[in-house]
């Protein structure tokens, strides 16, 4: 039996803590881990090992774990990677629990057996490992700084975990220069064990950590990543870094969905999904998560902007419609605070324009009437150099009116722009902690991360729709499939499975000579389509084997004939089942609807418009499942799909029930069906309201 994991605590607050391979050498790393957490003040005891034995910085040295009569919570490891697993089992003697094992030379250079044994070695023993290869653990909770990085980090509201080791020590120094505290800053390298969903468990629950920030390069286990994701995003913002934006993690698929699915298209969408704030690079990062760190949450939409120059003012404008800020235009309110401030010659339309002329007592004017009116619920206030204004007084106007906003917990975002004085105003500010920006571009930016949490957390979760399957029935059509050794379905197993989901499809039946296409024709009534049946078949139009709008038996007859002939000097050694005749189905939208079983993230669903042109239009969302109805209506949203179903050009509005039905269908079909790896309709062929959708190209895969 495994023993029971170590609670997640006594990694950030461990109560004691040992180093193997503490060194004597200043210039080693295990030299500065001990230094580090020595001189960072944790206040439990700490074991430096290393068999020379002496003392170090002031402690015992021991020469070996088994000296030391505790049971450490924390063991850094610091010996080359072909001692690790000896200090493991030292440390599995001792009953440590979180081992950091800083040593490089795993799977990172393809040693991964050797990192999977330790792993497994430590769970035997009920420890958990951090890394390999990683810088160490800072935690404010437990005052310790178990890194090698720099000595003094400031603790502060921010949690910062990181999957690069050099960006994190770089990030600690920039959190220095921009004053932002940390709560931790852990590093994961390897992810053998620990990974960020295990960090954020406790970083969700942590009082003192207002905001998490993550640099991630993959993931593991995204099904769980997700679930962790969803439930922080709710408690605060979390702030991610992802690198691997390019297409070469797109896998190569059989479908449309797979292609259509890249890899980073997947993980944008289900950051969004979860509420996580994605940020394109460092530097946005940074701003948005020293920003938010401190921000109050708005109590609603309504934002406004001052400003004393009508250029930045616009372009804030521009951004502010860019980052979803809903800019508040309400005439006789903004009269009404705005008015007495603002001279007869600016603007009380929102961005309000103080003018050129205004000086620090305006700003602090305009900004103490915006603060009273329950009205106004953010605001943006811009300074440009003026030679009028009175510089000597910007620090102080911008420190005072930011405390002001912050004591009564309403958002206010600063830019200053200009030459040496605002540069001179803006680094004294920086200095205090003050928020302050010299872009407008990136002040706004800010504001909008704010927005998007603001709005991720005032949506009351949404229920999860409930699919029920008869999932006996549908494994009964794919054992078939399995048992003829096949992997995709022909297309009636295809529209049997839909007609177990109750999927509508074209009526349709499967025509094994010439009379019998001609019969079934005259049954299903003119205009009919006619498509080749076999395994051997998938991509049915390149060999010739798709007729459509055929109108009369003459007709039929023809197009049986040419798809036989086209179809055996194209696939010759192609076993054909017959050639399906179909009612020939309306005109309606045309969409796709995919779903697939992700490796990383797990049932995948893709939205969009359908038809030939998919893969060239690429008009299409994404969606982890499983989804509530309103979640399937956004990703409805986010496509042009939605203008045409809504109805354009005079056009009815179409049956948006049945397709949000449909999608849940797909999603719930591969989440319960392990068995089934793609999904894909394409067109589903949506008609008016309440009149239904026919699903017409229905392509699904199965699990090698
Ligand atoms: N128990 C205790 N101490 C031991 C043991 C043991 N079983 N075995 C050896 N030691 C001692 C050694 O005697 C030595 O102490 P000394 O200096 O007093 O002689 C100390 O442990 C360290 O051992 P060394 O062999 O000197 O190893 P070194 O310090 O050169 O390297 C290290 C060890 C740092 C773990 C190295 O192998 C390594 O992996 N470096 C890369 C670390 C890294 O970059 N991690 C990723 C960080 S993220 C980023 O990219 C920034």
């Amino acid at each position: 039996m495994t023993p029971e994991r170590p609670d997640i605590k006594y990694l950030f607050e461990p109560r004691s803590v040992a180093i193997i391979g503490a060194s004597h050498s200043p210039d080693k790393i295990g030299y500065k881990m001990v230094e580090n957490i020595v001189s960072s003040g944790y206040p439990g005891p700490v074991y430096p090992i290393n068999p020379k034995g002496g003392e170090l910085l002031g402690r015992k040295v021991y020469a070996a774990l088994a000296e030391v009569k505790d049971e450490p919570d924390l063991v850094c490891i610091v010996v080359p990677a072909r001692l690790v697993m000896g200090a493991v089992q030292e440390c599995a003697t001792a009953q440590a629990k979180f081992l950091a094992v800083i040593s490089s030379g795993f799977s990172e250079v393809g040693n991964i057996e050797e990192e999977r044994k330790m792993v497994s070695f430590a769970h035997e023993h009920g420890m958990r490992v951090l890394g390999p290869n990683i810088f160490g653990i800072f935690s404010g909770p437990g005052r310790i700084n178990a890194t090698f990085g720099p000595k003094d980090i400031s603790a502060g509201k921010v949690a910062i975990i990181t999957q690069s080791g050099a960006l994190g020590i770089a990030m600690i120094g920039r959190t220095a220069v921009e004053k932002i505290g940390l709560s931790a800053m852990v590093s994961v390298g390897n992810k053998s064990d620990l990974d960020e969903s295990d960090l954020l468990e406790y970083l969700i629950r942590h009082s003192g950590t207002a905001i998490v920030m993550m640099y991630v390069e993959g993931i593991k286990d995204g099904e769980r990543f997700i679930r962790v994701l969803k439930e922080a995003a709710r408690k605060k913002p979390v702030v991610i870094i992802k690198a691997g934006r390019s297409r070469r993690g797109a896998i190569a698929a059989a479908s449309h969905t797979g292609s259509l699915a890249g890899a980073d298209n997947v993980f944008d969408a289900i950051m969004k999904q979860c509420g996580v704030l994605r940020a394109e690079n460092l530097e946005d990062a940074f701003s948005w998560t020293r920003f938010l760190a401190d921000s109050p949450m708005p109590s609603g939409e309504n934002a406004v902007i001052v400003t004393n120059g009508g250029g930045i003012g616009v372009m804030a404008t521009d951004a502010c419609e860019k980052f979803g800020i809903n800019l508040y235009d309400d005439a006789s309110v903004m009269r009404e605070t705005f008015g007495k401030v603002t001279p007869d010659f600016g603007s009380l339309k929102n961005p309000v324009d103080l003018t050129g002329q205004a000086r620090a007592s305006h700003y602090t004017a305009a900004l103490e009437s915006a603060l009273a009116s329950p009205s106004i619920q953010a605001v943006m206030s811009l300074y440009c150099e003026t030679a009028v204004f009175d510089s000597e007084n910007l620090a102080a106007m911008i420190e005072q009116s930011v405390k002001e906003y912050a004591d009564r917990q309403k958002p206010l975002i600063f830019t200053a722009f200009g030459g040496a004085k605002t540069e001179a105003a803006i680094d004294a500010l920086r200095q205090k902690g003050v928020p302050v920006f010299s872009d407008v571009y990136e002040a706004v930016s800010c504001l909008g991360a704010l927005y998007s949490h603001y709005r991720h957390c005032s949506s009351p979760p949404e229920p999860i729709a409930e699919i029920s399957l008869d999932l006996a029935r549908m494994e009964q059509i794919l054992q078939k499939v399995r048992q003829d050794r096949r992997t995709f379905l022909l297309a009636p197993e295809a529209k049997e499975l839909m007609a177990v989901v109750g999927i509508a499809t074209p009526a349709s039946r499967l025509a094994r000579s010439l009379d019998e296409a001609v019969k079934f024709a005259d049954e299903l009534k003119y205009p009919v389509v006619m498509k080749i049946v076999s395994k051997d078949i998938i991509h049915k139009s390149d060999v010739g084997g798709v007729a459509l709008d055929l109108l009369n038996p003459g007709e039929v007859i023809d197009a049986y004939q040419a798809i036989l002939q086209s179809c055996r000097s194209l696939k010759p050694d192609a076993v054909i089942a017959g050639v399906e005749i179909s009612e020939q189905v309306r005109p309606g939208a045309e969409l796709i609807i995919g779903a697939r079983r992700d490796k990383i993230y797990g049932p995948i669903i893709v939205f969009g418009l359908g038809g030939k042109y998919v893969e060239v239009l690429k008009d299409v969302s994404f969606r982890a499942a499983p989804l509530s109805r309103k979640e399937v209506m956004r990703m409805i949203e986010e496509t042009r799909a939605y203008s045409l179903l809504l109805g354009v050009r005079g056009e009815k509005r179409k049956d948006m029930d049945r397709v949000v039905e449909t999608v849940l269908k797909l999603g719930a079909m591969v989440a319960q069906c392990p068995s089934i790896s793609d999904l894909e309709i394409n067109p589903l062929v949506v008609f008016e309201y309440g009149q239904g959708a026919t699903a017409l190209d229905v392509r699904v895969l199965l699990n090698p």
